[in-house]
């Protein structure tokens, strides 16, 4: 597939899946990550994937690593925007801080990626943006106000966005993962995991190769009639 991407956050977890997936697709692939120099290098190293530094959170930044990476690669035909913190808390304790964070990483990061990429896509007639949810987007989450409307944001961002690509040849779709078994779940104490185990049918964690799959069949060439969609992939544990 003869087509240039940037995978924001892509260079581990779910990203660093969903990039390497991309490039034997033969996919040029930028991956994007925050601040985590050394992760980033030993990526680069390990799947000749270049991989540049900014936070999707900035709106000039963002513009500014898109044309770094255009320069590099030539013009961006798909974004993925999988970038995403978690601070979790419940409302009582959760300070404007954390709910900011989460929001505009998450959630503004989609809105900046798509600002500085959406009209090139459309000029050229042809694109394809996968934002990544949650499944805590979709029914909600204990402690997780920001990370829940955040993701829940997500969903509806790509079905209006979906609505302006859709004469334009750009799809834009969401993946709404499950838990999945990265440092973000690392996080998450032991027994809390495994109440939340319990509770997948499928009796595991994902695999962060189980979402870039599922992005891989969106970004596909022969993909154009499918927008506007949100893929769960969650063993299972919500059916939405
Ligand atoms: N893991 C799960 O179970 C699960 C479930 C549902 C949804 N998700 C979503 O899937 C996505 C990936 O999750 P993950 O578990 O793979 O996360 P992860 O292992 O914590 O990795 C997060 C990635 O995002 C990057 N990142 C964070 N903030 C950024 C910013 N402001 N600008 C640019 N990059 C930034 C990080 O860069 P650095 O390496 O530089 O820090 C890292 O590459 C997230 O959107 C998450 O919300 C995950």
């Amino acid at each position: 597939m003869n087509r240039v991407a940037i995978v924001t956050g892509g260079t581990r977890g779910i990203g660093e899946a969903i990039s390497v997936a991309l490039r034997d697709m033969g996919v040029k692939v930028a991956a994007n990550y925050a601040g985590d120099d050394a992760k980033a290098q030993a990526f680069t190293e390990k799947t000749g994937i270049p991989a540049y530094k900014w936070d999707v959170s900035d709106f000039d930044a963002c513009h500014a690593g898109v044309e770094k990476v255009e320069a590099d690669l030539g013009p961006v035909d798909i974004i993925v925007n999988n970038a995403g913190i978690t601070r979790d808390s419940t409302i009582l304790k959760q300070s404007y801080e954390q709910w900011k964070a989460v929001i505009d990483t998450n959630l503004g990061g989609c809105f900046n990626m798509a600002k500085a990429t959406f009209p090139g896509m459309r000029q050229r007639g042809w694109g394809r943006i996968v934002n990544i949810g949650s499944i805590n987007g979709q029914a909600g989450q204990y402690g997780q106000v920001n990370y829940a409307a955040a993701k829940s944001g997500i969903h509806g961002f790509t079905k209006a966005l979906a609505q302006e690509g859709a004469k334009f040849g750009v799809t834009v779709n969401a993946i709404a993962p499950g838990y999945i078994d990265t440092d973000m779940v690392a996080a998450v104490p032991e027994d809390v995991l495994e109440k939340i185990v319990a509770k997948i049918p499928v009796g595991r964690l994902g695999h962060a190769s189980e979402i870039a799959r599922g992005v891989a069949f969106l970004i596909a060439e022969d993909g154009g009639f499918i927008t506007g969609s949100t893929l769960s992939i969650n063993g299972g544990q919500h059916m939405y």
